[in-house]
């Protein structure tokens, strides 16, 4: 299946919003790619250009600037986020937001600008974001312009952005020493489950009283909203049972939620009021942390390179590159050590490039939809999808795939540890648990069980033999490690 015509792989601002002009209304940038891959494969449309900002260099800044805001940067992934010092301590929200994304691999490849630009109203990080009152800057040849949140939205999947417009920043007020927020997410499963309803809430509490409170509702109309009456019930209060129940009821009010697959409206009305309840209980008793771990605690799947404080998103160097569909320019690479120059495949995904051009059908083809896990390699030492990815992100990276975990006749300790184990049944899934739990292990040597859950939580088994998957995992911690 063919995506785009043209995929550009820019260096830099001034390059991506030429190209964008240029193909006026015809071109998409892409980031993490974990939207419009999905959205390009269900909608089978072609687009004229892909814009990959991937890779323009210091885009992944999160960083406290000046102005005295956080500024967080166009390919700062969830997993970054979830994991920086900066965000856990001073917008809470935030990470717990990019926490909640789907499961590992999916984390680490999507963005959140990416997040904020599809604009869904179940999308987590809006609702952190609209809760910090964030505001996005958008680039265009045509200048700059900054606009808060709440103008940024405009209906289902709609936002302000002009089509030769890129989103560049995003920035919002650190927590201050008074202030407290909390985010939280119900899914139909604890992962890779989009929101049936997601609230955040700040409260700013000089000595206890509260004397500013913002709640954001998702999931519960065409776009996040706040809800006002809920927030100036609170005000001038403290945090008691009645005060509670009250914004609890008064969110449940601002909501005009729909039914749909994930849940109906009664239902989402009824969860506004448990989890503004529930967020609410939990700053009163100190509790809004509990369930985010520390950064040095987080399952992130990025291997070896991150460890030793290696760039997890690597920036090309030189021009911009352009790959076209059909074309001759060839993605060369380096796939399980060894150089390779691939012609023909600069319209598809990683996973066909692999399977396809390079024969390496290890790589499985599960969903394609980023759900199963199936397909897990490591782009950079970083654990991704490669039905999400495309190919042309390939180009000057380096590829590891199962075939190139066991060192000549020595399987990797954690293949041979699902050998020992019998944790193979049907072993469709096999190779992205591998890829997964072996990335697990280079980064974490010695994981709880808890840890192991939460690395292989993105990959499905359909013959279910997850207790011999973890109890191989903790064989080779074992067996490795010592
Ligand atoms: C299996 C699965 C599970 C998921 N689970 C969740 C979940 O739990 N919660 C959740 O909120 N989302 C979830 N998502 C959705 C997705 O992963 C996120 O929305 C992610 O943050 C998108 O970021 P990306 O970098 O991958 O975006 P891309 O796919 O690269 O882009 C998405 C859209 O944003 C545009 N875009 C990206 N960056 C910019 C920019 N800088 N300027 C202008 N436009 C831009 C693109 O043109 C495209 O329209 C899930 C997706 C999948 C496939
Ligand atoms: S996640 Fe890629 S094939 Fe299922
Ligand atoms: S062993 Fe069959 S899908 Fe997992």
């Amino acid at each position: 299946m063919t995506y785009w015509d043209v995929y550009y792989t820019v260096t830099s601002v001034d390059e991506a919003a030429r190209l964008l002009a240029e193909h006026a209304g015809q071109a998409r940038i892409i980031a993490g790619g974990t939207d419009l891959v999905v959205e390009l494969r269900k909608g089978a449309r072609q687009l004229a250009a892909v814009i990959d900002i991937s890779r323009v260099g210091g885009w992944d800044y999160i960083e406290r600037r000046m102005d005295g805001l956080i500024h967080v940067g166009p390919a700062v992934s969830h997993t970054q986020a979830a994991a920086s010092p900066l965000l856990q301590e001073h917008a809470l929200p935030l990470a717990q937001a990019c926490w909640g994304v789907g499961a590992p691999a999916l984390r680490n490849r999507g963005t959140i600008a990416g997040n904020l630009a599809t604009a869904s109203p179940a999308n987590d990080t809006i609702t952190a974001l609209r809760a910090l009152e964030a505001q996005v800057t958008l680039r265009s040849v045509r200048g700059a312009r900054t606009l808060p949140l709440a103008e940024f939205y405009q209906g289902v999947r709609r936002t302000a952005m002009q089509p030769d417009e890129l989103l560049v920043d995003i920035a919002f007020a650190p927590l201050a020493e008074d202030e407290v927020g909390v985010y939280l997410k119900l899914g139909l499963r604890k992962v890779l489950a989009i929101a049936v309803t997601n609230v955040a809430v700040v409260l700013r509490r000089p000595q206890g009283q509260i004397a500013e409170a913002r709640i954001a509702l998702g999931s519960v109309a065409p776009t996040i909203i706040r809800a006002p009456a809920a927030e100036e019930a609170l005000c001038e209060q403290r945090l008691t049972p009645e005060s509670i129940e009250a914004a609890a009821q008064l969110a449940a009010e601002a909501a005009t939620p729909i039914d749909d697959v994930r849940g109906s409206a009664w239902f989402r009305n009824e969860e506004v009021a448990a989890l503004v309840r529930r967020g609410l209980q939990a700053v009163q008793r100190g509790e809004e942390r509990l369930g985010l771990p520390q950064p040095a605690e987080m399952v992130k799947l990025w291997g070896k390179s991150e460890l030793a404080g290696g760039q997890c998103w690597p920036t090309l160097s030189g021009p911009t590159i352009v790959h076209h569909a059909g074309g001759d320019e060839p993605i060369q690479c380096t796939v399980n050590g060894k150089n390779v120059s691939v012609q023909g495949a600069n319209d598809k995904t990683l996973l066909h490039l692999l399977r396809e051009e390079l024969g390496l059908t290890g790589t499985k083809v599960g969903c394609e939809e980023g759900e199963c896990g199936a397909c897990t390699v490591w782009l950079d030492g970083v654990a991704v999808l490669a039905c999400l990815t495309p190919a042309p992100r390939a180009h000057g990276a380096s590829i590891v795939t199962v075939e190139g975990l066991a060192q000549g006749e020595q399987l990797h300790p954690v293949q041979a540890a699902f050998i020992a184990e019998d944790a193979v049944q049907c072993g469709y899934c096999t190779p992205g648990f591998v890829m997964s739990a072996a990335n697990l292990l280079a980064e974490m040597p010695h994981p709880t069980r808890e840890q192991i859950s939460a690395a292989l939580s993105g990959n499905l088994c359909r013959c279910t033999g997850y207790y011999k998957i973890i109890q191989a995992v903790e064989r080779a911690a074992g067996d490795v490690m010592g």
